[in-house]
């Protein structure tokens, strides 16, 4: 049955939230655990869906996947019968294509079915493709299967076109126990990069730079076990900290790496929102109106796109006129009617959003159109005046733990219910009211 959100808008909030470990390092993280025949334990995992899809493609290959809890499990590669991943089992998900990487670094095959992921624009994976026949690989698109086989690979200088999170991730799992040296040029920087490289090496692998656009693999022969905690989700963090602001809220956001949060901390900052920090855990209070600014996404410690559709919610109610520029991916002003839909002035040109400020928004019946989008539209029901529903919350789901029970505990007048019963939104504006 489909879910819904419900939300009655106007409460700041307040309180302290915990923030769950970063889903797209622990996608990485999880391809890179069967690539050693020992257990290994990962912990801070989130309790969400791509998480879940994940580790029912590695199970279904014929892995060892123990969940010891919610956030938990316990893996085993080396029953693995299987180096073919099928369209039903990943096609909700694009980290399916780091079983790509990690199957073809461990048995130098693997068949892994094109991703799926948010409709957020096109996501060519050349870049991943081009890296693995540098690494000796031959590797074929049929059927919707992308093949990739090598007798052996051998390490190699590969220079990326574009700074891809993916790339860099598939390239550090393909090329970890390759023969020799690779290089990385032009890598991704992202904090999730640098978890992967640091779980490869706490298994064993010679990765060094991760974290800097030059990442320098040596191979090694082969993995060993491993714990690992992975670390907090950084874009969770930030739809926090914007919700805390544009609700006038104080909120303490805990679990987090403080650093990662600078390129959000210094925008919020700029435009007139209290952010303290701490050693792991920031602070976040806001009570006068806001200003405008100019936002471009860019690859970290840029400004991340995957806070683009919240920082634009934020400023839709801020004074004066903000530009938002997505410089990342096409398609990622979706939720844009619908915030119009709810009263804010925005108009997109091309890869620019013009956002006029506007005193206040007000409830309406939305839907999320993707995952970060959605979390936005969820913090524009927070603020707005009256009732908000928002329908297709599976995209929220992916990426967000139990995101409604948190954004409840900071006391927000927020409920999932079934779509279309009409019984439980009264029920819900009873109590509410
Ligand atoms: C990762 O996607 C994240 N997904 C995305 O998170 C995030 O938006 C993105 O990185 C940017 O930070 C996962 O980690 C599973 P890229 P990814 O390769 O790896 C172009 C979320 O909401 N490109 O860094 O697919 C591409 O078109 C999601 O959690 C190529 O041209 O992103 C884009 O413009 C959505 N060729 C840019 O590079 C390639 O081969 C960056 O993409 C690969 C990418």
């Amino acid at each position: 049955m489909e879910n819904q959100y419900i939300i009655k808008g106007g409460i700041p909030l307040r309180g302290e939230v915990t923030i769950s470990g970063a889903k797209n390092a622990a996608l990485g993280i999880l391809a890179a655990a069967i690539m050693t025949n020992d257990t290994v334990v990962i912990d801070n995992l989130p309790d969400v869906r791509d998480i879940n899809v994940i580790l029912e493609a590695i199970q279904g290959i014929g892995a060892i996947v123990e969940r010891i809890d919610a956030h938990t499990v316990k893996i085993n590669g080396s029953t693995i019968t299987d180096v073919t991943i099928d369209y039903d089992s990943v096609r909700k998900i694009r980290g399916s294509y780091y079983l790509l990487g990690a199957l073809l670094g461990k048995y130098n095959k693997a068949n892994v079915s094109l991703p799926g992921g948010c409709d957020i624009g096109s996501r060519p994976i050349d870049q991943h493709l081009k890296a693995f026949r540098a690494l000796g690989a031959t590797v074929n698109i049929e059927y919707g299967m992308i093949n990739a086989s090598a007798e052996k690979l051998t390490g190699n200088h590969i220079y990326l076109d574009v700074a891809s999170v993916g790339a860099t991730i598939n390239i550090m799992l393909a090329s970890c126990m390759a023969d020799g040296r690779t290089v990385i040029e032009n890598a991704a920087k992202e904090p999730h990069v640098v978890d992967v490289a640091n779980f490869l090496n706490s298994m064993g692998a010679n990765i060094k730079g991760a974290g800097t656009d030059k990442i320098r693999i040596s191979g090694v022969t082969k993995l060993h076990s491993s714990e690992y905690s992975i670390i907090p989700d950084q874009i969770e963090a930030g739809t926090f900290m914007i919700a805390a602001a544009a609700t006038k809220g104080d909120v303490l956001i805990k679990n987090v790496i403080p650093r990662h949060l600078e390129c959000i901390s210094v925008k919020l900052t700029e435009i007139g929102v209290n952010v303290e920090e701490f050693d792991d855990a920031v602070l976040v209070s806001c009570k006068n109106r806001l200003f405008h600014t100019q936002i471009k996404t860019l690859p970290y410690p840029g400004f991340p796109t995957d806070m683009q559709p919240q920082i634009a919610t934020l400023l839709a109610l801020s004074d004066g006129t903000s530009t938002v520029t997505e410089s990342l991916f096409e398609n990622r002003f979706k939720y844009v009617d619908e915030l119009s839909r709810m009263g804010a002035s925005i108009k997109v040109e091309g890869n620019i959003a013009i956002i006029e400020g506007v005193e206040g928004l007000t409830g309406a019946s939305i839907s999320a159109p993707d995952l970060r989008a959605g979390a936005a539209l969820v913090v524009a029901g927070l603020v707005a005046d009256g009732y908000t529903t928002i329908d297709s919350i599976r995209y929220i789901e992916r990426g967000y733990e139990n995101f409604e029970e948190k954004m409840a505990s900071l006391g927000a007048s927020i409920e999932k219910i079934p779509v279309d019963d009409e019984r439980a939104v009264q029920k819900f504006k009873l109590k509410v009211s």
